[in-house]
């Protein structure tokens, strides 16, 4: 926690605000021209113009940054990941380059239920330290705060061991981590044909998460041939009366209705829709749950893209994500999903920022506290090396963030 000021930016694009933008708003960064940050024990105090903020606070009292010509934003947020994982699968990413699907690859018995075998495997301390080097990468791409998700476990030790990486790399890391709990990820073999079963037994564990508090968020792959809408929402039920807030996986490669399950549950995010039906999307957009795309994924599995434009259009607060993991999408690159989200998904630069800052903060219920540059906020900024953020997306694929300040603590620098 340190006391840090941030003089002469070109631009402090603040993205501005304490919940989800919706529609129109995403347009909206709140940028201040020749800009001032003041940090003191690790969170934001004052923001403004250089020339009034000189006046009240002594730059030479602090440690400082001259950021002239540069442009300022709050530190990215990754709020869907499956960082925490053993096994690899990079026989099964050459089989789809040869027209193998992601479904046939998981039908015939590789997929998720390979990672979950390389993930049992692991010990401890070998997945903190294949966790810590992901978090380490994502934290040169700009992003300060990241959600993890258990999934590559299927069994109570390997999910609790899983969960507890995550807590403890959010201790010791840079990055804070944040937390869901997805034992409904796969149907593990021993458990085909009693899904119900399995759903049954993930509820059973559900109450000593929550006691040991390993998990802010319970998850499900809600998706045709994995787990129903009705396995899904009695899960999620149970997870919302223990107390947890609540994600799905909706939509992503059939549509089955799982945006209108997240809107009817008032789930925080629903997240992939590809296949979203137009009723669930306008649906998700009166019950203020965040359409979290992962056009990674999509691009990945040369799939359509989800339909940020019109999501947008019809009010929807879009998140954008990396869903790093090793099978559907095994990247970290900000830069990458920048390029997806403007030249595919028809969404504003503007917009996209909004969908990486404050609604990233949003969809992992942290609007309050991060994902935008706030007094009163923790001191989570990134500092370009261009005068403007239209270079994100101008500068193609390419890496331009320069320094990573979290909490006030310059935490990275090129
Ligand atoms: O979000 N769709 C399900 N889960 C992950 C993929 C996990 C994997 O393939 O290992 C996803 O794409
Ligand atoms: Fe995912």
């Amino acid at each position: 926690m340190d006391n840090l000021i941030i003089y002469n930016a070109s631009e402090v694009v603040t993205c501005s605000g304490f919940e989800a933008k919706k529609g129109s708003e995403m347009n909206e960064l709140n940028i201040i021209r020749n800009g001032m940050i003041v940090i003191e024990e690790g969170k934001i105090v004052a923001v403004g113009s250089t020339e009034e903020l000189k006046e009240k606070y002594s730059i030479e009292n602090y440690k400082s940054i001259d950021a002239a010509g540069k442009s300022v934003l709050p530190g990215f947020v990754d709020s869907h990941t499956h960082f925490v994982f053993g096994g690899y699968r990079e026989e099964e990413f050459s089989w789809r380059l040869e027209g193998k699907s992601y479904m046939e690859i998981m039908e015939k018995g590789g997929g998720i239920i390979n990672s979950v075998k390389g993930t049992h495997l692991a010990n401890f301390e070998e997945l903190i330290e294949l966790g810590g080097k992901r978090l380490d990468s994502m934290l040169k791409f700009g992003v300060t705060t990241v959600e993890g998700k258990s999934g590559y476990g299927l069994d109570h030790d390997t999910e609790i061991k899983q969960l507890e990486v995550m807590k403890q790399l959010n201790k010791n890391h840079e990055i804070d981590v944040v937390s869901t709990f997805l034992g409904a990820h796969a149907v593990p073999n021993e458990y085909k044909g009693k899904e119900d079963e399995f759903i049954d037994w993930m509820i059973s564990i559900l109450p000593e998460i929550k006691e040991q508090e390993l998990a802010d968020f319970c998850d499900v792959f809600c998706e045709k041939n994995v787990f129903s809408i009705d396995q899904s929402r009695k899960l999620l039920m149970r997870a919302k009366e223990l107390g947890f807030k609540v994600k799905l996986h909706a939509d992503e490669i059939y549509p089955l209705g799982g945006a209108e399950l997240a809107a009817e549950l008032k789930a925080t995010s629903a997240d992939h829709l590809l296949q979203a039906s137009d009723f669930g999307i306008k649906e998700m957009a009166k019950n203020n749950v965040v359409a979290t795309l992962l056009p990674g994924t999509a691009f990945s599995l040369k799939e359509e893209y989800a339909r940020g434009r019109y999501m947008i259009d019809n009010g929807c607060s879009v998140a954008v994500a990396s869903d790093m993991n090793p099978g559907s999408c095994f990247t970290e690159s900000i830069p990458l999903l920048i390029a997806l989200s403007t030249l595919y998904m028809q969404m504003t630069i503007e917009e996209t920022i909004t969908a990486l800052t404050i609604n990233g903060a949003a969809a992992v219920n942290r609007a309050d506290k991060i994902g935008s540059i706030d007094v009163g906020k923790f001191g989570d900024i990134i500092i370009l090396e261009n005068e403007s953020y239209k270079y994100l997306p101008y500068h193609i694929g390419v890496n331009i963030v320069e320094k990573v300040i979290k909490n006030g603590k310059i935490v990275y620098k090129k």
